[in-house]
């Protein structure tokens, strides 16, 4: 295991009827600036639940937040906020609300054009205090200090991120699961798959403990994702699945391993390029990425595909090749194709040539040794037309 610090100072407060205890979470003076969606919390009650519960404290809202948060709906939210003096941000939403929310709560205090927080990577040490209620179970942003943000004008998406943004409170009902489009549905079990496997599907460290807390993750995952697919408002499985989530992405499993996130930073550029959901980028890079990085994660590969998918004969190589045929499989049975050109019509064949170009410019190297180079996220992204 390699050394580390871990810290997460946000309360999470779970289970049936919690919305009510919201009160209890803001200070009564507080002037809150509650944001949401494009409206799902006015059709599933959820918004009635809020204002009940904070029918004492004085609120103004903005709503409009789009999924892949935009700056440019966000700088809206930052002028109303500075002009109304807000000191608390309470995001009602899935995860593009909340890191919208986050994006907000850092911009309000920081001088100069805020979209540097982005393109010079400021980390926030200090933001205004930013409590959730969830109704999305997918991103894990709830419990941990990260937001991904996008661009319109420029069609560019970053992480942004820092000790400042962790939410002082997540309220996590999992009944809200029951309004949830089978469409998110999928793509929350995909993004926390994806989470676990980003973080370990690298090379063996030792880590005992941390990779069999993520193989439970992803066990679970795969029992309830039929359940939960099947029937939202199966209340048991709902709250498997939102544990889930949150707890794939709240920093634990990260501590004293290597981790990889290119799947992700690929990922990001087919969202700002053609508006593709999050879930979908990452089911259409992830098997190519496996493929092409396959020397050097096979003994991780091999152990998934031991400990969660029952494979036990053959070389390492054999199993981690079963493995990743058993990942495709899960991701199909979800109802998700692994291939770009089954959700973009036309006009994607200079994709990974423009996202070349791009990691050239940022000079990035990815993945968990550094060595998935531009030319390599290239060949990615061409293996996945
Ligand atoms: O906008 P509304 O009307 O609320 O509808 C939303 C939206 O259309 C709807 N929805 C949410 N809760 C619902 C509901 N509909 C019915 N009933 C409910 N209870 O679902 C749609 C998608 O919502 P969105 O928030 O966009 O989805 P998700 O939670 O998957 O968030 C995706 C964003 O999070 C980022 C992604 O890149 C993407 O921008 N991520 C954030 C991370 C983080 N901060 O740690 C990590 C992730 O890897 C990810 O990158
Ligand atoms: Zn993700």
């Amino acid at each position: 295991m390699l050394n580390f610090e871990f810290q997460n100072p946000t309360k999470i407060i779970f289970g049936k009827g919690q919305i009510a205890k919201l009160a209890k979470e803001i200070p009564q003076n507080a002037k809150i600036l509650m944001t949401y969606g494009l409206g799902s919390i006015f059709k599933n009650g959820v918004y009635d639940q809020v204002k009940a519960a904070l029918a004492n404290h004085t609120i103004i809202e903005f709503g409009g937040i789009e999924a892949n948060p935009t700056f440019e709906t966000l700088i809206k939210a930052v002028e109303i906020a500075k002009t109304e003096q807000i000191d608390f941000i309470l995001a009602v939403g899935g995860g593009s609300v909340i890191d919208g929310s986050k994006f907000i709560s850092a911009a309000i205090l920081y001088e100069g054009d805020s979209w540097e927080i982005l393109t010079k990577q400021i980390r926030t040490t200090k933001g205004i205090p930013l409590g959730t209620v969830l109704t999305l179970p997918a991103t894990g942003t709830e419990m941990n200090s990260g937001a991904v943000i996008s661009r319109k004008a420029t069609q560019e998406k970053f992480g942004m991120g820092g000790p400042g943004l962790f939410p002082v409170f997540s309220i996590l009902d999992p009944e809200v699961v029951q309004s949830v489009p089978e469409r998110q549905i999928r793509n929350g079990i995909i993004d926390a798959y994806t989470h676990v496997m980003e973080q370990y599907c690298t090379y063996p460290i030792g880590a005992g403990l941390q990779d069999r807390i993520a193989e439970s993750i992803l066990l679970t995952l795969q029992e309830i994702a039929p359940k939960i697919m099947q029937n939202p408002a199966d209340y048991t499985a709902a709250a498997d699945f939102m544990w889930c989530c949150t707890m794939a992405l709240n920093g634990l499993i990260q501590k004293g391993v290597p981790s990889d996130w290119a799947t992700h930073g690929i990922g990001h550029e087919l969202t700002a390029f053609y508006g593709l959901d999050h879930a979908v980028t990452l089911s259409i890079i992830i098997p190519n990425l496996y493929t092409v990085q396959f020397e050097k994660k096979k003994e991780k590969l091999a152990q998934y595909g031991e400990r969660v998918w029952g494979i036990t004969e053959g070389t390492v190589e054999e199993k981690a090749k079963q493995a990743i045929q058993k990942m495709i499989e899960f991701l199909n049975s979800l109802g998700v194709s692994t291939k770009l050109s089954d959700h973009v019509e036309a006009g994607f064949e200079d994709t990974g040539a423009r996202i070349e170009e791009r990691f050239i410019a940022r000079n990035w190297k990815l993945g968990e040794h550094r060595d998935i180079t531009p030319d390599v996220a290239r060949r990615i992204v061409e293996m996945s037309y």
